[in-house]
């Protein structure tokens, strides 16, 4: 087994655009290890959507390689992927895509139906992940009764209860404001400290960047050590 819960080789991935071939991944490298928060900064544009897209198996590359936790994404057929998904990987977007209709428990627990495993250790799973994002007063109203922080630790509980390898966040603080972001970035740091959640983050926030264990940059869809 190796000793990385994500590795991706080479990722290339261009888009056509018109009559030009943009490069948005052109030989994308980036190595993880169990319980690393690595933080990835660059401009817009640079590519760094796609890469997570591309290592969390939500796009494939046209090249190159994605392995979490030693499994090839490539390998797994559409429904072994979707399985695989649900099961080791999590993620959070800029727009939590909570389901309006579901309270918070029911949209955190929306990921048990599908997938996971709901075995004896789940309830206190829950009941930790509940804590951990201060959420215990909350967990029957509907999002819309919710601030922005309170859905987006909504969404993170969600990425987290099936317990996932490695938790992919695209932006996470981009629509929130200062105190809301600064909530956020305290539950990723208590998400890593309580739970030992390997964490892969884009971001533009200067602060979610100094908290993580190593800053990369992307920059024209190449990935640079900083
Ligand atoms: N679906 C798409 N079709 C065509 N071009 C795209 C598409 N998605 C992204 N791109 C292009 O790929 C490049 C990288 O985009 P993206 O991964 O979103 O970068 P970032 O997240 O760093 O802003 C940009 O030039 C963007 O215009
Ligand atoms: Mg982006």
């Amino acid at each position: 087994m190796s000793e990385y819960i994500l590795e991706a080789v080479d990722v290339i991935k261009h888009y056509k655009q018109y009559d030009q071939v943009v490069y948005a991944c052109n030989r994308a490298k980036l190595k993880v290890r169990d319980g690393e928060f690595v933080a990835i900064v660059g401009s817009s544009g640079s590519g760094k959507s796609t890469f997570l897209h591309i290592c969390a198996g939500l796009m494939s590359p046209n090249d190159g390689k994605v392995m979490v936790r030693g499994t090839d994404l490539a390998k797994l057929n559409p429904d072994a992927l979707a399985r695989f998904r649900g099961n080791h990987i999590g993620i959070v977007f800029q727009n939590h895509n909570l389901i309006p209709q579901l309270t918070a428990l029911e949209n955190i627990l929306v990921p048990t139906v599908m997938c996971g495993r709901r075995d004896h250790t789940y309830e206190e799973h829950l009941k930790k992940l509940v804590d951990a994002l201060g959420l215990e007063k909350r967990l029957h109203h509907l999002p819309s009764e919710l601030s922005g922080g309170q859905q987006q630790r909504v969404a993170l509980a969600r990425a987290l209860i099936n317990r996932p390898q490695v938790l992919f966040a695209d932006e996470p603080t981009g629509n929130l404001d200062r105190q809301n972001s600064e909530e956020v970035l305290r539950l990723f740091t208590e998400t890593k400290k309580l739970l030992g959640q390997t964490l892969v983050v884009v971001t533009h926030d200067m602060t979610i960047a100094d908290s993580a264990d190593r800053v990369v940059e992307m920059r024209d869809g190449v990935l640079y050590e900083k």
